[in-house]
């Protein structure tokens, strides 16, 4: 059943080329904010898929393969689907739904969606001549075009005629603005929202939403010679998620499309329109996400300056990649990646402060109390400190706000690390109750991390004793069993060289 579900999507990958980092950041994202719901203890969902169709993908086959034949392109696109799904086993990642966009359910889906515009009177037939742009698969006005390069992507352009049917999106203007302005939150993070609201106080010209120059794609119930735009086909695996999970579409109204700041318009404009032309609800929240830098430009296939993932997997390991994305990037801003920066996160946070202090609280007891240890002081200030950093982190993570979340979570890390260093309890007789509050620390810190580095927490736990490691055992005051030696979280970076 997926009502009730924190509802969360991830943007369907084209297979125009391999995955890469900005891919894995996407998925990293969006798997993080499904398991903080279920660290939470409450439930929730996330779809993840690829892009299979558009004029971009029909190039790439014909490249790799030599043809564009419907059987090629089909073997180019079982082909290529295989290493985007493979990137969310090696990143840990849980999905609920693998949507292709030639999965025959899809197909239906987008034809469905079709037929109701069509049937609600938002489509009409019009010769389009002008600018198109085959990077973007998108057309460009007169004013947006400079020495034949779309001036908002970069991406070059041609002079085109094509038969289309378009959208009349035009007529959707007014609506989105009042949609936007009565629900603020709608767009995350707020830089994003100005954005689109400034993209609404303009001319909002009807859109071309079916291809004749190509065949790859899906067929336009009642227009048999068109195909759809590869943006309405896209977007429409939103629907075929929720009818795959047994969910009616107006379930829509309840999700939380996670994106990169170069689709917000499609997601923000473009989409909501035709769900409000299909008489669907809107989504509850698009957050659109920076960029990842690498020396200050975009990585992308077509830059040619991506960084293989599943390279940076294997180098560092998962939860540490997952923990440097989560961490070092402010999620919604651009950042820089290097791999410097992964070693410094690295060896600063990771190891030296919460590996550090896990592996010093868990042997000490494991040596000084045979492994055994039970925690009756709840009021410790430091245990009030770790429900601070669970509100804050819930709090943040109402609106996505990764960053802040483990803001609040390193604070207590790091308040942690201080107690012990202030309580010596090396020095003491029997530092019982010490240690005591401070494997409930280590336990709630494994709750708070486990979203982020799954793996890690559940070594934590399993080192623990523990066996829920959700909020429902927060505040149960557990007898700690450390039955083995414990041994360290991450290996020094040296050795994995
Ligand atoms: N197929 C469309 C999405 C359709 S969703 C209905 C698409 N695909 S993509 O493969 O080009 O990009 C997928 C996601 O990866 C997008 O959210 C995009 O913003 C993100 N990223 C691509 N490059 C990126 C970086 N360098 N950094 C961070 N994310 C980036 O767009």
């Amino acid at each position: 059943m997926i009502e009730n579900k924190k509802i969360i999507t991830a943007p369907i990958f084209y297979i125009n080329g391999l995955p890469h980092l900005g891919h894995l950041y996407t998925c990293i994202a969006v798997d993080v904010l499904r398991r903080f719901e279920i660290a939470m203890g409450r439930s929730s969902c996330a779809s993840f898929g690829t892009d299979e169709h558009g004029q971009k993908v029909e190039l790439a086959c014909l490249e790799a393969l030599k043809s564009n034949s419907e059987e090629m392109l089909c073997e180019y696109a079982n082909k290529m689907t295989i290493p985007f799904k493979n990137l969310l086993a090696a990143a840990n990642v849980i999905s609920n739904a693998w949507i292709r966009t030639t999965d025959n359910d899809h197909k239906e889906v987008a034809s469905w969606l079709w037929r109701e515009i069509e049937a609600n009177g938002f489509f009409y037939e019009k010769k389009y001549v002008g600018w198109y742009a085959k990077a973007d698969e998108a057309y460009y006005r007169e004013e947006e075009v400079l020495n034949n390069v779309a001036i908002p992507t970069g991406s070059k352009v041609e002079w085109v005629e094509e038969d289309c049917m378009f959208f009349k999106l035009s007529a959707f203007r007014e609506q989105l603005v009042l949609h936007y302005h009565r629900n603020k939150d709608s767009v995350q993070p707020q830089s994003r929202y100005n954005e689109v609201l400034g993209l609404l106080s303009q001319d909002l010209p009807d859109l071309a939403v079916s291809r004749t120059r190509f065949k790859w794609g899906i067929s336009c119930p009642n227009h048999n010679d068109h195909i759809m735009y590869v943006w309405l086909d896209a977007l429409a695996n939103y629907l075929t998620f929720l009818a795959r999970s047994g969910g009616t579409f107006n379930l829509i109204g309840s999700m939380i499309h996670v994106i990169g700041k170069d689709i917000l318009k499609f997601h923000a404009i473009y989409w909501p329109a035709l769900l409000l032309a299909a008489k669907l609800p809107l989504p509850k929240q698009i957050f659109a996400h920076g960029w990842l830098l690498v020396k200050e430009t975009k990585m992308s296939k077509s830059r040619g300056n991506f960084i293989d993932p599943f390279t940076l997997l294997e180098k560092y390991g998962c939860d540490q990649v997952r923990y440097f994305f989560m961490k070092a990037i402010n999620f919604g801003n651009d950042s820089n990646f290097s791999e410097e920066a992964v070693e410094q996160i690295y060896n600063a946070e990771l190891i030296n402060e919460i590996g550090n202090l896990a592996q010093r609280v868990l042997v000490f007891c494991y040596n000084k109390y045979g492994g055994t240890l039970y925690c009756d002081n709840t009021q410790a200030e430091i245990l009030r400190d770790w429900d601070v950093a669970l509100n804050n982190a819930e709090h943040a993570m109402k609106n996505q706000d990764i960053t802040k979340y483990i803001i609040a979570v390193r604070k207590a890390i790091m308040q942690t690390n201080k107690y012990m260093n202030d309580n010596q309890p090396w020095l003491a007789q029997d530092p019982k109750e010490v240690m005591s509050i401070l494997c409930l620390c280590i336990q709630r810190m494994s709750i708070l991390l486990w979203p982020v580095m799954p793996h890690a927490c559940e070594k934590i736990a399993a080192m623990m004793g523990v066996t829920d490691i959700t909020v429902n055992s927060w505040s149960i005051c557990l007898a700690h069993k450390i039955s083995q030696k414990p041994t360290p979280l991450f290996q020094m970076i040296d050795n994995f060289k």
